[in-house]
């Protein structure tokens, strides 16, 4: 996938307002302290060549899912403790943004508050689109982790604006573009939701060597082979097409909680007063040798509810020489307090679009990013 990158228009930025849609969605405490700031992190390299570039940067996105949410703290953090100066202005739409804007100087960042504060952003209302692109003279993503949603900013304010995708985004697309994938490769699927996760696992049971599921999702093939899951988070029982296969693999012991006590038993031993909250320590050793002879790792989605088998198989991966890809929210929350994001080859800002980008190879941003 061919992308019109910043970089293509590195000589044109100076002076020219650049709408830059960036993912500020971070997990902050309620007294305002911002707990990962791996997706803040992520998009600095694109902000400092905007800033060096002279351009003028009009930084939007969203932050949690309600309107009320508000990205002053994430503001506050760039301004205290990443060495920017972010003028945060507490609207997206005013007299007061306009002049603010009108009056910016080059290298100049603004940042306009959470876009989910109006419903015209999620509804992908066209008037916001246009009236957010009036910001700009250029439109940058570089949000790859919002890129799946038909949202005002991420597919209606490139209709109005020249779109160029950031440099975080040029990296996400890069490294998830696996079809070349050193052999041998072991997907390993995790997390909530099998019905939603189906279509890449059966896209993996095609493509990779083996595939590994865990978390919630193996509660959904507990169910459709019979066993009981008692009171596990599910869904539907898993298709017989994809539990039958033979590269999938899973978890034959688990951990339970009943009450207060917790055990750790066979998979086809869970009682109706249970909680599988866990993969179990036989299983995680049979997971962590699978993935001694893997060349390529892919991994999204915690193992279990309980973070001791999660912490587990990162501390052991963190060890290991193989390219390993890491995603998704919980995952990349913990790897990030436990201080190896830089032991891996890469790990995704994405959660949900990674999941898509993996499985359809494209993404509802991409279309207006593309070289055509
Ligand atoms: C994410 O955290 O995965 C992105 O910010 C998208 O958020 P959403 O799932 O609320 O659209």
């Amino acid at each position: 996938m061919e992308l019109n990158k910043i970089q293509d228009i590195k000589d044109e930025l100076k002076g020219k307002r650049v709408l830059c849609r960036v993912d500020f969605n971070v997990p902050v405490k309620e007294s305002g302290i911002v707990m990962s700031d791996f997706r803040i992190k992520a998009v600095l390299p694109t902000i400092n060549f905007l800033k060096d570039a002279g351009a003028k940067i009009i930084l939007i996105s969203h932050i949690g899912r309600e309107p009320e949410e508000t990205l002053l703290p994430v503001a506050n953090y760039l301004n205290q403790n990443l060495g920017l100066r972010v003028k945060f202005m507490s609207g997206i739409f005013g007299e007061n943004i306009e002049k603010t804007i009108d009056e910016m100087k080059e290298g100049e960042i603004v940042m306009l508050e959470n876009l989910r504060s109006d419903e015209g952003e999620v509804e992908n209302l066209p008037l916001f689109a246009k009236m957010l692109s009036e910001y700009g003279d250029v439109y940058v993503n570089d949000a790859f982790s919002v890129s799946h949603r038909d949202h005002a900013s991420i597919t209606g304010v490139p209709k109005h604006l020249p779109a160029f995708a950031g440099l975080r985004i040029q990296e996400e697309i890069k490294n998830l573009s696996i079809e070349n994938a050193a052999e041998p490769f072991l997907a390993v699927l995790a997390g909530k939701k099998f019905e939603t996760k189906a279509p890449l696992i059966e896209k993996f049971l095609e493509t990779a060597d083996m595939v590994y599921v865990g978390g919630a999702l193996v509660h959904d093939i507990y169910s459709a082979l019979g066993y009981e899951i008692g009171r596990s988070l599910h869904g539907e029982p898993a298709d017989m097409k994809i539990v039958e296969n033979e590269k999938l693999h899973f978890p034959k012991d688990v951990l339970v909680e009943n009450g207060a006590r917790d055990s750790y038993k066979n998979a086809t031993e869970v009682l109706n007063n249970e909680m599988i909250v866990d993969i179990g320590n036989e299983s995680l050793e049979e997971l962590k040798e699978f993935s001694k002879k893997a060349k390529t790792i892919i991994w999204n989605g915690p193992l279990g509810k309980r973070k001791t088998g999660t912490e587990s198989y990162l501390n052991f991966l963190a060890d290991q020489g193989s390219q390993i890809i890491l995603g998704g929210g919980d995952t990349v929350e913990l790897v990030d307090k436990m201080g190896l994001i830089n032991k891996f080859s890469f790990v995704s800002t994405g959660g949900g679009a990674m999941l898509e980008f993996l499985e359809k190879e494209t993404l509802a941003a991409l279309s207006f990013l593309e070289k055509k």
